[in-house]
């Protein structure tokens, strides 16, 4: 059972009112003419949730998980609203200077994960904020850190996810120094003669507690009170967004209340939070065209014009986006449907079981809360086509 509680309530009541593209509908209708699949992205949406995250003031600094979705036009809105940047990769950072034609340096924190050596030692010399997240750089490369002012991502051993492939806590999860290695830690930068100036974790994604964000810093501290100069604790992203039309939002006054009573009793430490999913899900659908309708058995299939190579998820992770008709969002939706794409799996399928109208060849379809992790993971499978971006 479900208990829901007057605040929950308040919030529901805020997610009922009319999603984006229901709203912009026409313009919506307008692109799916022009293309058989795309991605659309409402920026508008986007510098809302930008501005909702800036306003926490428990919270110094807001970096962009860039990985969520790199389109350039995206990446300049936030930056524009004065978000930083999270960079994993070399690629994430190149993309990321030529998106805004500047080199960013100081908006970036650089987050590489088992990578090669040459990646560290590159992004020392581009001045970047580095983070280590394991000890074997230190082993095996001290002479690569010294006089260098790094990060350190921890395992908080406290998160949690979506679903297991994105939970990044605890010994299952690749992530992290785990804080059982602290003393090693602590002797290796000593040795590297390198300055440990922030305490870094990411605890999973998709996660709806605000609380959870709390107990990171409370595990952070620990690792913070061995280095002296730490001036900051980035507690990562993760914060879930409503899968479906009517689920609570999650509630970022309470996160920032929760940070604030944190920050009460230790004032010394900056907090930084990471998002990804939060700044551009629910501002990207994911538009198609209907191919064909088939029945077998009690089963109506539903087929659209593109499948899992444009949006994994679903397949990836049983992630649940929400599905509409857009030709007859007025219509009845009295059919029971399983929707299907052209891909040559059983497992590409965006939705199972979904109330739809009886649909026709050519109505459009938009797959919803598809601005993260839809474009970014998509693949040509199939050699089918990556579906192009159309930002509004
Ligand atoms: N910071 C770090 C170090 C991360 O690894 C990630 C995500 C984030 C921040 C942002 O997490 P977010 O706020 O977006 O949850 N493909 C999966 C999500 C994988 C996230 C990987 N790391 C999905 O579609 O659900």
């Amino acid at each position: 059972m479900r208990v829901f509680f007057a605040r929950d309530i308040l919030k529901m009541h805020d997610n009922e009112q009319q999603a984006w593209w229901v709203r912009k509908r026409n313009t919506l209708l307008d692109i799916a003419d022009k293309n058989l699949n795309a991605y659309v992205y409402d920026l508008e949406t986007i510098e809302k949730a930008a501005l909702d995250m800036l306003a926490l003031k428990s919270v110094s600094r807001v970096l962009y998980a860039m990985k969520a979705n790199f389109n350039p036009e995206v990446l300049r809105t936030l930056a524009n609203t004065g978000i930083d940047f999270d960079c994993v990769s070399p690629g994430e950072v190149l993309h990321l200077r030529a998106a805004l034609a500047d080199d960013a340096t100081g908006r970036i924190l650089f987050t590489p994960n088992f990578a090669p050596r040459e990646e560290y030692e590159w992004g020392i010399r581009e001045g970047l904020r580095v983070t280590l997240d394991n000890l074997f750089p230190l082993k095996a490369w001290p002479e690569l850190f010294a006089g260098t002012r790094l990060f350190v991502r921890i395992d908080p051993n406290q998160g949690g996810g979506h679903h297991e492939h994105v939970v990044t806590v605890g010994k299952r999860s690749k992530f992290g120094v785990s804080l059982q290695e602290l003393d090693e830690l602590v002797a290796l930068v000593d040795a590297a003669d390198a300055t440990i100036i922030g305490i870094h974790a990411h605890s999973g994604s998709g996660i709806l507690e605000p609380a959870n964000w709390q107990a990171v810093a409370g595990a952070l501290l620990a690792a913070a009170e061995r280095f002296p100069e730490v001036e900051v604790l980035d507690l990562g992203g993760g914060i879930g967004v409503p899968d479906k039309r009517g689920d609570p939002i999650f509630d970022l006054s309470l996160l920032d209340q929760y940070l604030a009573e944190f920050k009460a009793s230790h004032p010394a430490y900056e907090l930084w939070l990471e998002p990804g999913r939060y700044l551009v899900a629910v501002a990207g659908v994911l538009l198609a065209h209907v191919t064909q309708l088939k029945g077998k058995g009690d089963m109506q299939y539903v087929g659209v014009s593109t499948g899992i190579n444009a949006l994994i998820r679903p397949a990836l992770y049983g992630a649940y986006h929400e599905i509409v008709n857009l030709t007859r969002i007025n219509q009845d939706a009295s059919e029971r449907v399983t929707v299907v794409g052209p891909i040559c799996e059983t497992g590409d399928k965006f939705g199972t079981d979904r109330q739809f109208p009886a649909s026709k060849e050519n109505d459009v379809v938009a797959i919803a809360t598809a601005g993260a992790y839809g474009r970014v993971m998509s693949s040509s499978y199939n050699l089918r086509e990556i579906p192009p971006e159309v930002t509004i």
